[in-house]
């Protein structure tokens, strides 16, 4: 079913983490769509922030350079909003684990910030905030739904509980309207290639494009639940302006899930170059890992009518053309 979204014609739309792999993304869409929109990101180097990102709308966006952390910066930029799509974090599960206090003031104090900004300054807006799959952690059993509890494994991923919470505390405190996405693994254009800190799929893509050889931890038999950008982007227009979405947590999903060493040899064919071979897993791994994961996306598709439309070998297949075309801007 294709939906209308011209419920954003002249909205105005503030998206945190706006330079980044979502962010960007969801930034071109609305502007299509017709949203005034704005996109706040403090640009750090180790996140996907990059201002080629919103180069097709760049002079239909206002771009602000500031962090989340910034009680004052944050305050003035929601005022007046409509939606706000919260979607800033640091995003490392490994990060967290070496530097855990920069994982709470990102992911725990800096949403707190945004909520209060929002109490303050745009108490009728909605928001979006951008949850993880890495918040089930260890499961006993797949496919996953949204009232699973499960074990996290880095701080990261209790991070992310945290801040879905204060959204559901804000909520019944005081009133905020919110929608939490619990995204899986999303890939697809525009995603950060400086690192595979996170991001893998994507990371896999660049090794293969120059010819390296992929590491796959283990038999790489673990299952996962991958997902096009533009199917997230979709959930998140979707939950902005659903009513049905308010005060919901949703899982995303891919299409079906896959194991992680058929996600690597469909990379390796569709670029025609690199290729894979299988490694013990390194200790600061191993010691995250949460075996297989994939999402059961039914409550998502009741409530908003959403599903994941692309096929993993078409994302790849797009994807890999994106970077051959613009590398050179992701590269560093
Ligand atoms: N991509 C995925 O597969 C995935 C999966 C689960 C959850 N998520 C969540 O989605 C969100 C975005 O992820 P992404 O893949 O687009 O990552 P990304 O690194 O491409 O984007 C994050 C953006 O946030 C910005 N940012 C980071 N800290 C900031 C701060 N303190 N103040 C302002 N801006 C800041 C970065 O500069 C970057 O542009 C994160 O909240 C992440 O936890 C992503």
């Amino acid at each position: 079913m294709e939906h209308d979204f011209s419920y954003y014609r002249g909205k105005r739309v503030l998206i945190t983490g706006g330079l980044g792999f979502l962010g960007s993304n969801l930034a071109c869409a609305l502007v299509g769509h017709g949203a005034s929109v704005s996109v706040y990101d403090a640009l750090l180097p180790l996140y996907g922030g990059n201002m080629f990102n919103v180069e097709p709308v760049k002079d239909r966006v206002e771009v602000i350079i500031a962090d989340i952390r910034d009680r004052a910066r944050i305050g003035k930029a929601v005022a007046g909003k409509d939606v706000v799509f919260n979607i800033a974090a640091q995003t490392s599960h490994v990060d967290s684990m070496t530097e855990p206090l920069l994982d709470v003031e990102m992911n725990c104090a800096g949403q707190i910030n945004l909520l209060e900004a929002v109490r303050n300054s745009a108490p009728e807006c909605r928001i979006v905030y951008a949850g993880s799959r890495a918040q089930y952690g260890k499961i006993d059993r797949v496919p996953v739904t949204e009232d699973m509890h499960g074990r996290p494994t880095d701080i990261y991923s209790a991070n992310k509980i945290a801040g879905e919470m204060y959204h559901f505390v804000y909520s019944s405190a005081f009133g905020l309207k919110f929608t939490s996405l619990r995204i899986s693994n999303a890939y697809g254009p525009r995603h950060q290639m400086k690192h595979g800190k996170y991001g893998v799929l994507n990371w896999f893509i660049r090794l293969a494009i120059e010819g390296k050889k992929i590491k796959v931890f283990g038999t790489g038999a673990q299952m996962r639940d991958y997902h096009y950008v533009d199917d997230v982007t979709g959930a998140f227009l979707l939950a902005g302006m659903k009513d049905e979405a308010l005060g919901e947590a949703f899982n995303l999903g891919g299409p079906e899930p896959v194991r992680f060493v058929d996600m690597v040899k469909t990379i390796v064919e569709t670029a025609g170059s690199g290729g894979y071979e299988f490694v013990p897993w390194p200790a600061d791994r191993k010691a995250i890992e949460v075996g297989d994961f994939t999402a059961d996306t039914g409550k998502i598709s009741r409530a908003l009518g959403w599903r994941p439309r692309m096929e993993l070998g078409e994302g790849i297949r797009r994807t890999v053309d994106f970077y051959r075309r613009f590398g050179k801007e992701y590269w560093r």
